[in-house]
């Protein structure tokens, strides 16, 4: 009988590319507004874009989120995404690692630095840190050379799934202790439900190194996981979660370190106002998985654009590096900016 977890991610890609499993609700970039710099610096899309992530120069400030691996057959899916990865010299992220860790002979579907020399982030459930000690998690990641691990955590998604764990009890303080012992970075993540400015100061008090939003307004997975089983009744928490642009806004009010946008990042406007709010990079997943339908030169052809699309945005902003964008001017509208007040968040904080 095929592995459960094995076979569930290949459910979960099926379903993300065959069905609409995207928020209704926006990740509400639309209303943050960006301000030119008044200097006129270019009005060709020749802004330099690179930027560091993890300490290492990189071509754009974008990355490609967590997705898969774990089955035979998302192992080409990696082996394009990182090609596509390395032509652009952005890093990558594998999906949860949990299946090499039950099935040494599944560990060569995240083994795509074989083939390329990528930034590359390792991925696993904070849930499933109670199983699993720091040494097997070291391992995992060593035997793929990841550069750091990302944790996710995904409570929303546990809940909408009818096989979902939900032990969640001690999640934090293995986080917590985890990141005290691990040799690698760590990046606590969500996978679509966004990261509060409480958790995010909550996490600020360990030695986690980064945080990604992973907000609303993009992939849902209430909703993949609805599509799996329909007759697990969870409707009423399909639009639940903090919009992208607020949970950034959120967790860098709080966390001076390392912070990453993604959630519903489409388009070269959602990659520069995160930017402009301070985000050191932008994931982006579902758009990846779909331009793999053309193999590794559908997903070079998306990425091409998105950067053209970055660069344009910059020229019209005046901007001519990733340091011009974070000192722009910005404003935010209603109902981004009445939540904010209402949630008592500092937006003049340092970018
Ligand atoms: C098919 C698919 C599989 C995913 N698997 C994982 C995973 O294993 N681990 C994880 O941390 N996030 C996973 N994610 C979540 C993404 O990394 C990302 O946070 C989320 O999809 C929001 O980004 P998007 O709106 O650009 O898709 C997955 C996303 C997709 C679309």
């Amino acid at each position: 009988m095929a592995d459960p977890t094995s076979s569930r991610k290949l459910e979960h890609i099926n379903i993300s590319l065959n069905k609409d499993v995207q928020f209704k609700a926006t990740n509400q970039f639309e209303n943050v507004l960006l301000f030119p710099k008044k200097s006129k610096r270019t009005a060709q899309p020749e802004a330099d874009i690179s930027t560091l992530f993890l300490g290492k120069k990189t071509g754009a400030p974008i990355f490609i989120s967590a997705m898969t691996g774990g089955h035979e057959k998302t192992f080409q899916i990696n082996k394009n995404l990182a090609e596509a990865a390395d032509e652009f010299n952005i890093p990558m992220g594998l999906g949860s690692q949990r299946a090499m860790i039950e099935h040494s002979n599944l560990a060569y579907t995240y083994d795509v630095k074989k083939y390329y020399d990528i930034i590359l982030l390792g991925n696993i459930g904070i849930a499933q840190l109670a199983n699993y000690r720091p040494s097997q998690i070291e391992r995992m990641l060593d035997d793929v050379r990841a550069d750091a691990l990302c944790v996710h955590t995904n409570p929303a998604q546990e809940i909408a799934q009818p096989e979902g764990n939900l032990g969640f009890k001690n999640a934090f303080a293995n986080l917590k202790s985890l990141a005290e012992v691990i040799d690698y970075k760590v990046i606590v993540k969500e996978v679509g439900n966004g990261i509060s400015k409480e958790v995010a100061e909550k996490i600020g008090r360990t030695k986690v190194y980064g945080i990604d939003t992973g907000g609303a307004g993009g992939t849902n997975w209430i909703a993949i996981e609805l599509f799996r089983n329909s007759s697990h009744d969870m409707d009423f928490i399909k639009e639940w979660g903090i919009p992208t642009a607020q949970s950034l806004i959120e967790i860098k009010s709080v966390f001076k370190r390392f912070v990453t946008a993604t959630g519903g990042i489409r388009t070269g406007s959602d990659v520069v106002k995160a930017i402009a709010l301070g985000a050191d990079s932008c994931g982006i997943a579902m758009p990846m998985l779909k331009a793999n339908k053309n193999g590794s030169k559908g997903i070079k052809q998306h990425l091409a654009k998105l950067i053209e699309e970055i660069k344009y945005e910059m020229a019209l902003l005046n901007c001519a590096s990733i340091d011009d964008l974070k000192s722009l001017k910005f404003a935010i509208n209603d109902p981004l900016s009445n939540i904010l007040k209402q949630r008592n968040i500092n937006m003049h904080y340092s970018r």
